[in-house]
């Protein structure tokens, strides 16, 4: 079993290259499949939901071929069947976009339920209630979602709850349907725009991605020929960010797009971090202890819930006591009892998490819960007294391009090892 060894502390310095968006990527890659054409997509990550997601492609059809570790030209003219392969569609979450994609383009297919990370409950009766006002019939059999439709129509579909996942899917639906497509209270992320663009670029006709009303007016077909580059990882963006100011380090993130990165900079100056923002790359920078804040995690443009691990680590070593509202996850607290064996005071209760803050932490063998659970203990670990091991690795590295390697070239004292 492989695991990551930390010695610590060290305050991280130096500069640091963003890879391209997992969010982003995990939805373009099923999006192929709508175009009787071939593609090119740059800026992929190289990470394992990635290399899953190609593999789905290949299994239903699809040509890949890899240029480079980031770049691909897929060939999606020959889908050959509607059976999605189950081992591969059960192991992450972004499968459920081959739902709607491939309903989109064939009409029909069958996808094993979405696995992906433990947060609680992540039902998916938005993206149903989206396929179906379509005029989809989706049905749940043994693990199974069976989905088809003999012409998929243009609705207006209201989204009960901000989903980026549901918001996506029924875009990937709705781009090839007779007609226009509304969705309402749509989710405004940075990867729902990519994949917009992505698609628009492709040949369909999508406009008010990143608003909250999304209007899609269905084309006959996505012709592709063309290339595209996927945005930089806003997530990944702001995991270095954070452990620049929890290690009181100054790191120069560079390839990213600060705009999207608004919310953790203020929050970064609100407990004391010192924040350039250069348009293209960002530097960050602290010099002392963080002071205490409240985060309440909400969709796009508030906190993201995929940096509330990480934001968590810079809490736990704040003067005072700091708050953690979790409004988007029932269980994304798991990581507080691993940083608790390193000496954090943290009292998970709920949707809310209260810290205690400690002036350091000790290194410890800890667990990685999902993927930014990982992350937020690989902070902790190069922040932390003495030695830290981090297990199940392969949490980490389904979102997170050469991580140990990106730390280490900021200063960090971290290897991969195999127990
Ligand atoms: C995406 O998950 C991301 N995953 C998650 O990132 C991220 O935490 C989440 O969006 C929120 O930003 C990918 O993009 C692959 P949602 P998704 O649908 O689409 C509820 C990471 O670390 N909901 O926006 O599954 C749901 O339970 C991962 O990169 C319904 O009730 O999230 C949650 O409470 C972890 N019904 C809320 O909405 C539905 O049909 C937001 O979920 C769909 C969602």
């Amino acid at each position: 079993m492989e695991k990551l060894l930390i010695t610590g502390p060290t305050s991280l310095k130096g500069e640091v290259e963003i890879s391209g968006a997992k969010n982003a990527a995990v939805a373009i890659l099923p999006a192929t499949l709508l175009i009787d054409g071939v593609c090119t997509i740059k800026n992929l990550p190289n990470i394992s939901d990635v290399k899953i997601s190609c593999e789905i492609l290949e299994a239903l059809g699809a040509k890949i071929t890899w240029i480079d570790k980031n770049s691909i030209t897929v060939d999606s003219r020959h889908i050959t069947t509607t059976q999605a392969p189950l081992n591969l569609t059960s192991k992450f979450r972004a499968s459920y976009y081959i739902i709607g994609a491939m309903l989109g383009r064939m009409g029909k297919v069958q996808v094993a339920m979405p696995g992906g990370c433990q947060l609680g409950a992540r039902p998916i009766d938005q993206h149903v209630k989206g396929f179906e006002a379509l005029g989809a019939e989706v049905s749940i059999e043994k693990g199974q979602i069976n989905a088809s439709a003999k012409k998929l129509t243009g609705n207006s579909v209201y989204m009960d709850i901000v989903s980026v996942g549901a918001t996506i899917n029924i875009m990937l639906s709705s781009v090839l349907a007779e007609g226009t497509t509304i969705i309402d209270n749509a989710a405004k992320e940075p990867h729902i725009v990519d994949v917009a663009n992505f698609l628009n670029t492709m040949g369909a006709d999508i406009r008010g991605a990143g608003t909250d009303i999304i209007k899609i007016n269905g084309v006959e077909k996505l012709n592709g020929n063309a290339t595209y580059c996927v945005v930089p990882d806003q997530i990944e963006a702001g995991t270095f960010m954070l452990a620049a100011v929890a290690s009181k380090g100054d790191i120069l993130i560079k390839n990213c797009i600060t705009k999207h990165l608004e919310s953790i900079t203020a929050k970064i100056i609100e407990v004391g971090g010192n924040v350039e923002d250069y348009g293209d790359s960002i530097r960050v920078w602290n010099n002392e202890r963080p002071k205490h804040a409240t985060i309440k995690t909400l969709p796009y443009p508030g906190f993201p819930t995929d940096l509330q691990p990480q934001m968590g680590v810079v809490l736990s070593l704040a003067d005072g006591t700091s708050i953690i509202d979790e409004s988007i996850w029932d269980s994304r607290f798991q990581y507080t009892d691993e940083l608790n064996k390193m000496g954090s005071k943290i009292n998970a209760q709920g949707s809310r998490a209260f810290f205690e803050g400690v002036p350091q932490l000790e290194g410890a063998p800890v667990y990685s819960t999902d993927l930014r659970a990982g992350a937020a203990l690989i902070i902790a670990g190069i922040v932390a007294n003495g030695e830290t091991q981090i297990y199940n690795l392969e949490h980490i590295d389904r979102g997170y391009e050469n991580i140990e390697e990106k730390f280490r070239k900021l200063g960090a004292n971290i290897k991969r090892v195999n127990e």
